[in-house]
């Protein structure tokens, strides 16, 4: 893929226990941290679905010229309490490959095989690959909520039916080339963010199914598109509920409703958000949820 010049960057740093982890990480996503990472106090990387260690270090990559000034109290609010938080420059070049230590290759649901294009790693027999370089995007499919729609997708796409699929919140493109690579017949990936709808040409392109994924930037990119069979969704709570007009109006009725990025304690809000859906189950992992239903009629 082209490589976008590093800036260099700024990682927030602070200490969570348990039950903290979960919360500061939707807060440094919600604030536009470009990746967040976990680790046990021993430096240990968080490989685990849903696996957190008792004491936590959670740091925040930020582009050093779009650092939040009021994380301190974005964490507050979402933690109900005060934590120490650490800013640390990094180089850009070093960070890159610092942070890319940190990911591996691995199944998701029963018929796919992730892997970071910088991850050497023999695809076990029977599963579909998807290489993916997340680039400046989200989404090399570490995070819970990925994997969560990830298998999503494996269980609701099949290829006798080749539905047609739009991934909203693309990031690095990992779920629309997922549904591309199960069967759908075409995908729309769409996203607010320039680099998102970048990293998801050049991993389409990648991973050969460029011709069967259509980018486009929201919300200009939905005019006159939709309705579709299946939609999925990995966005943080709050931009759910603010979208959920235009998400619920691309699915079509009777069509099938996954969403993700919502930590448990916000499911109801999220729920109540989408009144047209008939809501058919919630899958955890951890404290990061993924809602699943259907709409109305069909
Ligand atoms: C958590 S990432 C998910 C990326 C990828 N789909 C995955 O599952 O790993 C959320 C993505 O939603 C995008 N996003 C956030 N707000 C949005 C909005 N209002 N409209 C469209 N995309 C948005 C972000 O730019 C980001 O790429």
């Amino acid at each position: 893929m082209t490589e976008v010049r590093d800036p260099d960057w700024i990682e927030a740093r602070l200490l969570a226990v348990r039950e903290q982890v979960d919360a500061v990480e939707e807060a440094l996503l919600a604030a536009a941290a470009s990746v967040v990472t976990v680790t046990g106090v021993d430096d240990e990387p968080n490989f685990q679905p849903g696996r957190v260690w008792g004491q936590n270090l959670v740091s925040g990559l930020f582009a050093a010229d779009a650092v939040p000034g009021d994380l301190e109290e974005r964490l507050a609010a979402a933690l109900s309490t005060r934590l120490p938080l650490e800013w640390v420059p990094v180089e850009g070049l070093d960070w890159a490959h610092a942070w890319k230590a940190h990911f591996h290759a691995f199944p998701a649901g029963q018929r796919l095989w992730v892997r970071p294009s910088w991850v050497e790693a023999t695809k076990p027999e029977g599963r579909v690959e998807l290489v993916l370089d997340p680039g400046m995007a989200f989404g090399t499919g570490q995070h819970g909520t990925t994997r969560l729609c990830l298998e999503w997708l494996d269980a609701c796409i099949d290829p006798a039916q080749a539905p047609e699929v739009l991934d909203y919140g693309c990031g690095s493109g990992i779920l629309a080339i997922a549904a591309a690579k199960l069967g759908a017949s075409r995908v729309l990936a769409v996203d607010n963010e320039a680099q998102a709808l970048e990293a998801t040409r050049a991993n389409a392109a990648a991973n050969g199914v460029e011709d069967n994924i259509e980018v486009a930037f929201v919300p200009g990119g939905l005019a006159g598109r939709g309705p579709f069979p299946r939609v999925v969704a990995n966005i943080l709570s709050q931009t759910l509920i603010e979208l959920a007009d235009d998400i619920n109006a691309q699915l079509a009725p009777g069509g099938e409703l996954a969403l993700s990025g919502i930590l448990k304690g916000h499911a109801d809000r999220v729920r109540e958000a989408f009144p047209a859906i008939h809501w058919t189950g919630q899958v955890d992992d951890g404290e990061w949820v993924r809602l699943d239903g259907t709409r109305e009629g069909g």
